[in-house]
């Protein structure tokens, strides 16, 4: 598990403890995911057909102030949390009754919009009668390659990178992870955005630096690379954008000309970092599958390379789609499918995490 014990369940036994499961060969789970600024929801079967995936981003709220505002984001939760879900059980064309279970993000993220995704579920779970299960966001990034046709088998090595972390983990089963390296500083995300915000492009910037590097040169500007400990995986990306920032302000006047130039550097160099470390840690493990996952997976320059390197090394890469990469609702139910078989449910008495416990 991510991070230690999963802290939400109560083991009930097996599948003919609920009701509902012991009348269907098939599970059907809604997911909701409320962790950061997007609330979604989704149907999915037996933890790898989507039915539905609803996501309703509240970027242009954001966008204003430069980042993800909690207050403001809890708001848009609670406006959206009851037409999100009612459009992804309807566009899976089923009805409620057909539910057999909720899969919902307990942690971590922002403590005010994962309460209103949580105490949504915990209700509409009572309401409904199906048991729920409160799940760790990573470990839905983490299993949302389980939802494309062509999955890694385990064990593999995945490289999670999004806003909020960059870490590298050996995944032996659905719900079993060891840590093998995370960042001690900014997440890969993070500098993505910290970087857009420095050159005056907005938030979130991950998207828009992709866009502008397409047309710059990466070497042109060389920026460092910090692999720490080379035979590690850790990293680091607050010299980087130190560095960036520090190159930006030196290079004012030519900000028009160099400004895709400066958005390929300092890409390349995020890139360069990430699929050295990835690699690394597939052949430490002895790992022929890797999977890549989370927002900054969407990156078309990291989905390359990391082709293109393990290719040279004879290992597998498995990148979901560009609409599973970014924060969903459908991996968390896929997630959740796999703690419900295994008969782990949530307590009433469950609460959510801003970071894993311990
Ligand atoms: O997984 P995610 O949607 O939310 C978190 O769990 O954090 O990841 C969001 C992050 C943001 O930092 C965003 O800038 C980054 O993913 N991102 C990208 C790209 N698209 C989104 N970073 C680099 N290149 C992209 N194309
Ligand atoms: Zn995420």
């Amino acid at each position: 598990m991510v991070g230690g014990a999963h802290p939400t369940t109560t083991t009930l036994g097996t599948l003919a403890h609920f009701r509902h499961f012991s009348s269907l060969f098939v599970m059907i789970i809604l997911g909701i995911e409320t962790s950061c600024d997007e609330t979604a929801a989704a149907v999915v079967i037996d933890g790898t057909r989507i039915l539905s995936s609803v996501v309703s981003s509240q970027i242009a709220v954001h966008h204003l102030y430069g980042g993800v505002v909690p207050e403001l984001a809890s708001r848009k939760h609670i406006e959206a949390i009851v037409p999100v879900v009612n459009e992804a059980v309807s566009k899976a064309g089923i009805n409620l009754k057909q539910l057999d279970g909720i899969a919902v993000t307990q942690g971590p993220g922002l403590i005010g919009s994962l309460l209103v995704g949580f105490s949504f579920a915990k209700s509409f779970a009572f309401a409904l009668d199906v048991p729920w299960t409160g799940i760790n966001h990573l470990e839905g990034h983490i299993n949302s390659v389980f939802l494309e046709p062509d999955p890694p088998p385990f064990p593999f090595v995945a490289l999670l990178v999004s806003g909020g972390h960059t870490s590298i983990y050996h995944v032996t089963s659905h719900t079993g992870f060891e840590l093998m390296g995370q960042t001690r500083d900014d997440a890969a995300g993070e500098a993505f955005d910290k970087v857009s915000k420095m050159l005056g492009l907005g938030y979130p910037g991950g998207a828009v630096i992709g866009r502008l590097a397409k047309d710059g040169d990466p070497e042109k500007i060389i920026f460092p690379r910090t692999y720490l400990d080379r035979s590690g995986f850790d990293f680091s990306f607050s010299g980087l954008k130190t560095a960036v920032n520090r190159y930006f302000h030196t290079h004012k006047d030519e900000y028009e000309e160099l400004i895709c130039d400066i958005a390929a550097g300092f890409q390349e160099s995020v890139v360069d970092v990430l699929s050295y470390k990835i690699i690394s840690a597939a052949m430490k493990k002895g790992c022929g599958h890797i999977a890549v996952v989370g927002g900054v997976a969407a990156n078309m320059r990291l989905r390359e390379r990391v082709r293109h390197d393990a290719g040279l090394k004879g290992i597998a890469v498995h990148i979901p789609s560009f609409q599973l990469c970014g924060d969903n609702a459908a991996m968390i139910a896929a997630t959740g499918y796999h703690y419900l078989i295994d008969g782990k449910v949530s307590d009433i008495n469950d609460d959510v995490y801003s970071r894993f416990p311990g």
